[in-house]
């Protein structure tokens, strides 16, 4: 039986409202959560928040409202956020709660009567001067200051001398290191271990875990003239949550015996990579097994921030993508662990294509057809069918290379298996064409392709649950299951369906939306460069021109000359209009490699999203693709 296993979120500052930032971690952690359950292990998840410090009394005396009101407030924002994205937290930690209270002072205590290996005290007093920025809550250096300003905050910081306890921290560097190369204490990923290990050979000077000048916090029991450091304070819930200093069996379980897991962006690797082993081992207590800290991500290119006002609140996501959507697009957006940029002009199109075309389109299909073939009865198996046993096998794999992924923190890479499998599943129903089989009596053959993409829909719906809760439920509920076979078990088995179960679908899955802005393609903005029509360099540098394998073609409904096409660009999947049905066939163009355009607006044609222009060449009535000559991978950039 694997470890039990924990995963924390960082806990997020109350002055500032939940925006996809902070979804983005918490999300991914219920991810990771809710597949650790699925595959059989004990599992619990912490978020919070971080409530302490002066940022946060300044927030709430702007808002005349006591320190605590304050944060009760916000704290509901972020419990609603997470309630609206279906994030399934075991515990809730506040910082201002009596439990983490008592054992952060029972922490300092701790550490208070702990030695050095040479024997010196691990907290020692002595007077500190430095300059600080309140906005930063820390003392900022000289060089880090831009025309003598804090350059997050805009603000000149001031100059403070006070009495503060300071952390030993020289002490525990090397111990660190020691734990690091190990593998005691994982950094992922490596980049990011490395950014540790070059910190730690910077040799980094003591820090103060208590603060004079602040006053909303938590004091020391051995001088109450002081409060203790929000970093300490805050750092500590990841132990307070699981009953330190209180509940001696609960600790144990979740911190001694389990797997632990902190997931935080790197903005706050410091804190967690160096400070919190270091008070961990002065106190005494393991290190924790894994700290996984992922990139920051731009939108839409830019930074996110509140200046710039383009920080995207969680709930106006699920008002348009629903729970399931936005989990879905804001963890396809780029790997994860590194940084990206989250394309929110593209949410729709994705969505449309990803979840609304390839999955809902095959369960209804599916449905459709056992409701009009099989008396909306699930039909008997059938092996003799060609590529059913290659379709059989990469399912039953899913399940394990999606694990295998999610262990390694491959979020993106867990996804795509799934979508790649309903793709290929997608292109088997085309390609077997049921319908015609149903046509000429084939019976068997026709229960045979349903069966298979019945049981390909379940498995689906196994590994995509920790994504999509919700969705998963209600495609699991059309073929008759409920939460009771939700194991990672029974995604390993392929006939786990029984012939003759009803199935039943009300509403597509996932209803197509909308693009908000159409746009028309046969006004194409004529360059209007210089006089003699001829083009600069630099605007025909502006079009991006890649190698695209086509993945599946079909017919546009209605429109006898246009092809729905899923590409695939390399490092992502997009689906394109194009007007060459008249000269090639959905089976001749499948497989081939194309040149795209892949810088265009997205446009609607027919009623179809297109993102991108295949390149072709046009004389009199003939049409010919434009192909790279010789093998070149999706991707490939064409200069
Ligand atoms: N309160 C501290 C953490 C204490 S943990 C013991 C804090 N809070 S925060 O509200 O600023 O949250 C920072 C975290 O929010 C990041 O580490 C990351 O998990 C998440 N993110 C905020 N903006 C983000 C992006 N633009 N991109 C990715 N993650 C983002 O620091």
């Amino acid at each position: 039986m694997a470890k039990a296993f924990y995963i924390t979120t960082p806990i997020y500052y109350v002055n500032d409202r939940p925006h996809i930032g902070h979804a983005y971690t918490t999300i991914a952690a219920d991810v990771f959560n809710r597949f650790h359950t699925i595959a059989g292990r004990d599992t619990f998840f912490l978020t919070g928040t971080d409530e302490h410090g002066t940022k946060i009394a300044e927030s709430a005396e702007k808002a005349r409202v006591p320190e605590i009101e304050f944060c009760d407030k916000m704290v509901e924002e972020y419990k609603t956020a997470w309630q609206a994205l279906s994030i399934e937290y075991n515990d809730f930690i506040r910082t201002t709660s009596s439990r983490h209270e008592k054992a952060v002072v029972k922490f300092l205590d701790v550490m208070r009567n702990a030695k050095t290996a040479d024997g010196q005290d691990v907290i020692y007093s002595d007077y500190y001067e430095g300059l600080y920025c309140n906005g930063c809550e820390k003392f900022l250096t000289e060089r880090d200051l831009v025309d003598g300003k804090c350059p997050d905050h805009n603000r000149v910081p001031e100059k403070v001398k006070e009495k503060n306890y300071f952390f030993r921290l020289s002490a525990f560097l090397p111990l660190i290191k020691e734990k690091i190369e190990s593998g005691e204490l994982r950094i992922l990923p490596d980049e990011r271990c490395r950014e540790v290990l070059g910190l730690i050979n910077q040799d980094l000077p003591d820090f103060s875990l208590s603060r004079e000048r602040v006053k909303w916090g938590i004091p020391l029991s051995f001088d109450t003239s002081q409060v203790a450091y929000v970093w300490v304070d805050a750092l500590s819930n990841y132990i307070s949550a699981i009953g330190y200093g209180d509940n001696e069996a609960m600790f144990d379980k979740w911190w001694n015996q389990a797997e632990v897991v902190h997931l935080m962006a790197k903005d706050i690797l410091k804190f967690h990579c160096l400070y919190w082993p270091a008070m961990l081992m002065a106190a005494g207590v393991k290190v924790p097994d894994t700290m996984f800290v992922h990139g920051f991500f731009t939108v839409d290119g830019q930074k996110m921030s509140k200046t710039l006002g383009n920080q995207i609140d969680p709930n106006e996501m699920v008002a348009e993508f629903g729970p399931d959507g936005t989990r879905y697009l804001l963890l396809t957006q780029y790997p994860f662990g590194t940084d990206g940029d989250v394309q929110a002009k593209r949410f729709i199109v994705q969505y449309n294509s990803d979840l609304a075309n390839d999955l809902g389109n095959l369960v209804s299909r599916v449905v459709k057809m056992i409701g009009a073939n099989c008396n909306n009865e699930i039909p008997e198996p059938f092996a003799e069918i060609p590529g059913l046993t290659e379709l059989k096998q990469q399912a039953e794999a899913l399940a394990d290379t999606s694990y295998n992924h999610i262990k390694k923190f491959e979020l993106l890479q867990a996804i795509s298996k799934a979508i790649e499998l309903v793709r290929v599943t997608n292109k088997f129903f085309n390609d077997q064409a049921p319908w015609i089989m149903a046509k000429e009596g084939k019976t068997k053959e026709l229960g045979g392709v349903l069966y298979a993409c019945c049981e390909i829909i379940r498995i689906v719906s196994i590994v995509l649950f920790p994504i999509m809760p919700n969705k998963m439920r209600e495609i699991r509920s059309v073929l008759g299951l409920d939460d009771s076979s939700l194991t990672l078990e029974n995604a390993r088995t392929f006939s786990f369906l029984k012939p003759g179960t009803k199935v039943a679908l009300k509403d597509a899955i996932f209803p197509r939306l909308k693009p908000k802005k159409q746009v028309d393609t046969k006004e194409t903005s004529s360059a209007k460069s210089s006089n003699d029509g001829l083009l600069d360099i630099s605007e025909f540098a502006k079009a991006q021109l890649k190698v695209a394998k086509v993945l599946q073609a079909e017919q546009v409904e209605g429109a006898d000359k246009l092809l729905k096409l899923q590409i695939d660009l390399g490092t992502e999947k997009r689906q394109i209009v194009a007007g060459v049905a008249r000269f090639y066939s959905p089976e001749q163009i499948t497989g081939m490699s194309i040149i795209v355009v892949t810088n265009l607006k997205p446009a609607v044609i027919r009623g179809v999203e297109s993102n991108g222009m295949l390149l072709a060449a046009k004389k009199g009535k003939n049409l010919r693709l434009v192909v790279p000559d010789g093998d070149m991978p999706p991707g490939a950039k064409i200069s």
